[in-house]
């Protein structure tokens, strides 16, 4: 190993960590990284390894043989599972929150009960595990409105209703149709809150707060917002309507006073903490926090970032945030999802060979991060639903826009669609 330099273990296969596969890269920290289990993009970066991101006892074994110095988790599961908890008590760094503080995103009811005590504005909600009790409640309700399974749900447990016919049954899948499993044996009945919605991650020590830019993220699955919700279909950073008045007052007055609550409940937060937010002129609501990076919005906002992660991420551990500050590229970033025909709610076709790739030509401005990717007879092949995210840096939003478009030209698989609609129209 080169001195000082030290090997890093990326947990997860989507874009949002080949984006920190990718970013993690360019530090001069680093002297290996692996990924388990990663994907065909992530293994041009680093050694994929064949573990799955919720076997803990697999990856702490690993860590502790391939002598890795810092273990960086992209998604919620392992998290609430509890890996920091158990990668610590091995002794191992490790940059997520531990299980009680990921409760943020894995209980939404925890998350109010913080947002109570932090008072953070939120849409009002009431949470409930009965069902007669829950749909005489959803009767006498506005519509539309907002039923929530509790727990973690891929990204599908948040059902909009536009009329009580719709609340009841999405009430009754979770309740008593299984539909989430234990996830769904809470749910909440939220208030629907109309507005302009913003994702706003920071990296958080316990105590301090380091904010990214805002990014935008696109959930339905077509254009105009249109169709069932999915992980995000595209994202864009800065977002033209937080100016820099505004991400202040997101990191002091929601921010700030959630990682000061929850340490002052005995959950410390460190890691990327994610606030789903809803903005009318300068009114914020949070619609939820999440315990990680968003995907895709770590593709728009970590090919902005220019600070070297790694020695932040190692200040997140070690409580020493307050000597950093973000460098940040002060173009724009868009990035577009390509997927499978079926996403979210069918099953999609894996295995079918991606042409074009060779044609591209990363550079500062352009990368393709991988999501569903795998390698195949010296090709690359889909293996899942989101498959691929076009990112690219223009003057403004649309500039970047229009040379992510114009890359996509050349993508193509039997079954690929993707939205034409991310970061048109801005300037
Ligand atoms: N893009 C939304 C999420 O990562 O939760």
């Amino acid at each position: 190993m080169i001195k000082n330099k030290i090997n890093i273990l990326i947990i997860g296969q989507g874009g949002r960590e080949h984006a920190l596969a990718f970013k993690i890269a360019q530090s001069n920290k680093v002297n290996k990284i692996y990924c388990a289990p990663g994907n065909a993009g992530i293994a041009e970066i680093a050694e994929c390894v064949a573990i799955n991101a919720n076997n803990i006892e697999a990856l702490s074994d690993f860590a502790i043989q391939k002598n890795i110095k810092l273990t960086v988790v992209g998604s919620e599961e392992p998290l609430s599972f509890g890996i920091v908890n158990a990668f610590e008590k091995k002794g191992l760094k490790i940059f997520g929150p531990s299980k009680k503080a990921a409760q943020i995103e894995a209980s939404k009811s925890y998350a109010k009960k913080i947002m109570a005590k932090a008072n953070i504005p939120t849409p009002k909600s009431k949470t409930f595990t009965d069902i007669d009790k829950a749909s005489k409640y959803i009767e006498k309700q506005k519509f539309p409105i907002v039923i929530k399974a509790d727990g973690l749900a891929a990204g599908k447990g948040v059902i909009i209703c536009d009329a009580i016919r719709k609340a009841l049954n999405a009430a009754e899948n979770m309740l008593i149709k299984n539909q989430f499993g234990e996830s769904g044996k809470k749910i909440l009945v939220e208030e629907y809150i109309e507005g302009n919605e913003a994702s706003f991650i920071a990296f958080c020590d316990g105590t301090n707060i380091l904010s990214l830019p805002a990014s935008k993220d696109h959930k339905p699955v077509f254009d105009n917002n249109k169709g069932p919700n999915t992980g995000g279909m595209g994202a864009y950073s800065p977002v033209p309507y937080i100016n820099e008045a505004l991400h202040k007052k997101i990191a002091q007055t929601i921010m700030l006073p959630a990682i000061r609550t929850m340490k002052k409940s005995g959950a410390a937060y460190k890691g990327f903490l994610y606030a789903g937010l809803i903005i009318n002129d300068d009114q914020i609501k949070v619609l939820e926090f999440n315990c990680r990076m968003g995907d895709p919005e770590a593709q728009a906002l970590l090919i902005r970032l220019k600070s070297d992660i790694v020695p932040i991420m190692q200040a997140c551990i070690q409580e020493k945030l307050p000597e950093f500050t973000l460098d940040i590229h002060k173009k724009a970033s868009v990035c577009v999802i390509m997927a499978s025909s079926g996403y979210p709610n069918k099953p999609v076709e894996k295995g079918a060979q991606i042409t074009g790739l060779d044609k591209i030509t990363p550079s500062e401005d352009l990368f393709i991060f991988h999501s569903g990717t795998k390698n195949k007879n010296k090709n690359i092949a889909t293996n899942g639903g989101r498959v691929l995210g076009i990112t690219a840096l223009g003057n403004n939003i649309k500039n970047a826009s229009e040379k992510a478009y114009k890359t996509i030209e050349n993508i193509r698989w039997k079954k690929a669609f993707y939205r034409k609609d991310i970061g048109k129209n801005l300037a």
